[in-house]
Formats: C-alpha cells, structure tokens, sequence
C-alpha cells in the first residue's frame, strides 16, 4: 500500500496551548484541517518513522472520524504502532498511563477535556510526549511553526478499520492494536489503593453516587466501583459516554454537576459523592451536606495520603497551582515536607513529577493528581478519598471538621467573568498591574493592601521563568484575591477572581463560604473599579 501525498495549506493562527489543540467542532471537520494539524504535529517531532503511538479519545462526537484520520495518517507516515483504546476511547489519564506503560513515544488525545461536546459544540487534539504528560511548550510551538508553512500531508487511502475489536491489526506496515481501555488503568490502580479495604467499606452498607456525566468516566467507573469493589448497581448514574454528553457541559462543578449537588445536599443523600469531566482527568468531591473545594481536596488528600498503599512511606512534596489556596501548603509545613507554588497549568507539575520533588498536586480548578501518571487523574482522586473513608471511618464531614481544627480553614472560592470583551479584560489587568506598587499600605471597603505583586515562576528544573502569571493582592488578616484571564476560553475573554480567607485555627469554620469571603470580594471589586472596566460587579459562575 502506497501512502498517499495530499497537497494541503497552511492554517493560520491555530497556536495550540498546554490542553492541545481547541476549536469548534466544525472547524475540526473541514476537509483536511484535522489532517493538516496532524501532519503538522508529525513533523515537529521529526516524523513518526518506527514510532509507537497511541491514539484515544473521549467519546465527543467526531472522535470515531478523527481517530480513523490519525490511524490512517501514521500508518502512511510510517509509525511501527498504535496503541488505540476499544472504539477509540480513553480517558486522559488511561492514555498518559498507556504512553509511560508501554515505553510509546507519545500519544493523541482527542477531548475538549469539560467543554461540550456535539458538531456545534466543542474538539481538540492534544499531543503529550513519552513521560506521559502534555507537550511543553517548545513542542506546541514548533507545531504551530509548522502549521504555517505545510504544504501536505501524507494518508493511506484505505478503508476505516473496526475498532470494536480487541487485537492486532495491519494497517500497511503499521500495527494498530486495539486495547481494552479500562484494563490497565484499573491494574495501575490496584497498586495504589487497598481494594480489599474498599470492598470492605462497600460491604459495610457505604454509599456512593459517581456521577459520569455522559462522559469517558461511565465505563471506567463501572467496572470499578461496581464490578469490582462491590457498589451496588446505579452507584454510577449518566455512565454511557455520549456523543454530546447529553447536550451538558461535562464539567464536575457544583453548576454543572447539580443534580448530584441537589441529591448530596438532601436527605437521601449517599455517604459520598463524585463526578469527574470529559475526559476524566478533573473530579469533584462531596460529602453529605457538604461541598469539599479542590482546594480542601488536595489538602486533605496530602494529610492522609500515606493511609492507601501507595502512598504508606509518605509524600516528598505537594504543589499546587498559585491560585489554589494555601491549604495543602500548611498540611506540607506540618509534615515537613517541600511545597511548591508554579503557575495554572498542569505541564508546570510535569517537570517536579519528573525529577521526584513531588509527589501529589494539584489545582484550585478540579485538577488533583500524583506520580503514577503525568496528568489530572479523576477516578485516582475519587480512589484516595475511600481509601481514607475505608481507613478512618468518619463521614467527610467529619474529616474536614478534623482538619480544619488542625490546620485553620481557607476559605475560598473562584469568580469568573465570562465572554468579557477582551480590551475591557485587559485594561483592567494592564491598569491593575500598573498600580500594584501604589497599593501596599491603601485600604478599600475597610480592608488594607499588605502587598501586591505579579506572579512569576523560576521553573527548578529548566531554569526557565514564567512572568505574568496572575497579580496578587494579599490583604490584612490573611485574606488574598488573584486574578487573572483564563487561556481556555473561546468566546471574548475570561475573568477569573481568586479569592481566599484564612481562619485559623480556633475561629469559626463552618460560615458560608461566600459570606467568609464578601469584604475581600468587595475590596477586589472597588479596588480594580470592576463597574468601570466589566460593567457589573457580579460573576457569572462562583465555584
Ligand atoms: C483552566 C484551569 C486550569 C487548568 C486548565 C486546563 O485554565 O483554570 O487550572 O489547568 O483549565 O484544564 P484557564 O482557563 O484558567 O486558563
Ligand atoms: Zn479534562
């Protein structure tokens, strides 16, 4: 079989981020845009020549077309193997753990991670390299580099290959082997978390609802929690991976997920509850009654970490991304451990995974992970909370009473400004910045500045700095607002308003964590003249 030379254009400004590649949908489908991103991606990295791949997705609608592209593109491009998940699916965790397993030298993942999914909704490619984890930078911009100069790309005209299979098949003189996209996953799994303890806990009467979302979770969750720790059948609900996630934002926040907030803040509500995105690299956490912030998450997940197998002889740091609170910093203190602050992003935590200066992170926005692969990990974060329920017995609640009494409470909460336009967005952000130096010392709504910076990071191991990576106000009796604009949003520009308080230990850790935060809110608001620059002075989500 002859590979086929197809002459192509370049694409003008597809700059792909740290999450890869994301469009609209139909821009992805547009003949031969998805073939030339691809082809693009290739040659950055010097061909796929006897290359070992592998290709999955989360289940959106164009992924089964999108993966027949990408198979039919490395076979012509010469890759010896792709490693696909049975029907094209995996969550981004399984792939970034089937990249590190099998020694492959990179993968595609097809997912707009919790972004809709359906042809008016959202797609993305994502390359990640042979630790498992994204591309860093220099690799996304020699792929964008070369987007703009391609002039074709290389296919082989066969037809589309079954993936509903399990095997080997020849694609040319490619192997494509079809893998069951849950098995290893779970395998990896199994030998970090004590599973006859949570079979145990089931046993017990235990209660959990995980809520998939229509998205790439449903199976994995399945065959866990239920076939092989013993839930009872219906623990998790929505757990078809659909096309358009049923016409949701597969997003585990208490906006998104409400049905499964209605449900654990009512009478009927399960022992525990969780969702996870898209993709299945983000989670949410719930207690009866009880809401837990990825940031608590992290902080507790790091304080009781060592009580699952995997992490018995303890953790040699934690990081967080900047805006998350300053909770997992204290729980590292105590043990004395190192912590580390790097920007948003989950490449940053990349490079301290690599060398061994972590051991578990995360990010204010739904992302927790640790070593055992190099991304977000939903179902891994889900796995540590019951394997801690199974070992101490106590409700959530109780637990994050527990530790909140042992370490203060932070008290926070993230505000986004959506579809702002963006020179309002970034007037603001160039005025406030402007200003930072002035405001040491200034009060607004009663609250005084103590110090503002802009946030920068010295990465330990490349020795590269990250400049501009949010501007900080830190105010008087330990309250701090961040902000910054998002670099994922697709319509206008994206406002996000970090806001935290520390209560020390001792003062009262059960307000309502909006009411906690109102007057460093309200200083934020007046302090970067919000009515002036966005027009209003209320966010459109608060997380
Ligand atoms: C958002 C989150 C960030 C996460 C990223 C990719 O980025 O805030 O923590 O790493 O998605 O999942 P942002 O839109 O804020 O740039
Ligand atoms: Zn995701």
């Amino acid at each position: 079989m002859t590979p086929q030379i197809v002459p192509t254009k370049p694409i003008e400004g597809q700059k792909p981020g740290t999450s890869g590649l994301r469009k609209k949908t139909r821009i992805f489908m547009q003949p031969g845009y998805l073939e030339t991103y691809v082809q693009a991606t290739f040659d950055a990295l010097g061909g796929v020549v006897g290359k070992t791949l592998v290709v999955g997705g989360d289940g959106r609608f164009f992924n089964a077309e999108a993966i027949q592209t990408i198979l039919k593109m490395a076979a012509g491009n010469g890759a010896s193997r792709v490693i696909v998940g049975q029907n094209g699916l995996l969550s981004t965790p399984a792939a970034s753990h089937l990249i590190r397993l099998n020694g492959a030298d990179g993968g595609l993942i097809l997912s707009a991670s919790h972004n809709p999914g359906g042809i008016d909704a959202d797609f993305g490619v994502k390359y990640n390299i042979a630790n498992g984890g994204p591309a860093p930078e220099a690799v996304t911009d020699a792929i964008f580099q070369r987007t703009l100069e391609i002039d074709a790309y290389v296919t082989l005209g066969t037809p589309d290959i079954d993936l509903s299979q399990l095997g080997e098949i020849a694609l040319g003189g490619m192997v494509v082997q079809v893998v069951d996209p849950v098995a290893d996953y779970l395998a990896l799994m199994e030998t970090l978390f004590d599973f006859d303890a949570l079979r145990a806990l089931f046993g017990s009467g235990f209660t959990l609802r995980f809520d998939a979302m229509h998205a790439v979770t449903g199976p994995y969750a399945k065959a866990l929690f239920e076939d092989r720790l013993g839930a009872p059948a219906g623990s998790v609900v929505n757990a078809v991976p659909q096309p358009d996630f049923a016409g949701g934002h597969p997003d585990p926040n208490p906006v998104w997920a409400k049905e499964l907030m209605d449900l654990m803040m009512s009478d009927s509500a399960p022992d525990f509850g969780a969702a996870s995105d898209g993709d299945g690299d983000r989670n949410m956490v719930v207690g009866r009654g009880l809401y837990v912030t990825p940031s608590d998450s992290l902080a507790v997940l790091a304080a009781n970490a060592h009580l699952a197998p995997g992490y018995a002889k303890g953790l040699v740091g934690v990081a967080r991304s900047m805006p998350t609170s300053e909770a997992s910093d204290r729980v590292a203190a105590k043990l004395g451990i190192k912590s580390y602050e790097t920007p948003t992003g989950w490449k940053f935590f990349g490079t301290l995974l690599d060398i061994g200066h972590v051991t578990i992170c995360g990010e204010e926005s739904a992302g927790t992970g640790s070593d055992h692969v190099r991304e977000k990990d939903g179902l891994w974060a889900v796995l540590l909370w019951l394997n801690i329920l199974a070992e101490r017995r106590q409700s959530v609640a109780e637990i994050l009473t527990d530790h909140w009494a042992t370490f203060g409470r932070d008290y926070f909460s993230r505000h986004d400004f959506e579809a702002v336009p963006s020179d309002a967005a970034n007037a603001l952000m160039d005025k406030l910045q402007g200003t930072l130096s002035t405001l040491p010392g200034q009060s607004f709504n009663g609250l005084t500045v103590t110090r503002a910076d802009s946030f920068s990071y010295l990465d330990p191991v490349d020795g590269t700095t990250s400049a501009n990576q949010g501007l900080r106000l830190f105010f008087e009796g330990g309250g701090r607002a961040v902000l910054r604009l998002s670099g994922t949003g697709t319509e206008g520009a994206t406002l996000r308003v970090y806001l935290s308080q520390y209560a020390p230990k001792g003062a009262d850790h059960h307000r309502d964590t909006q009411e906690a935060l109102r007057q460093i809110s309200d200083a934020t608001a007046t302090l970067c003249d919000f009515p002036d620059f966005l027009g209003r002075t209320t966010p459109d989500v608060m997380t």
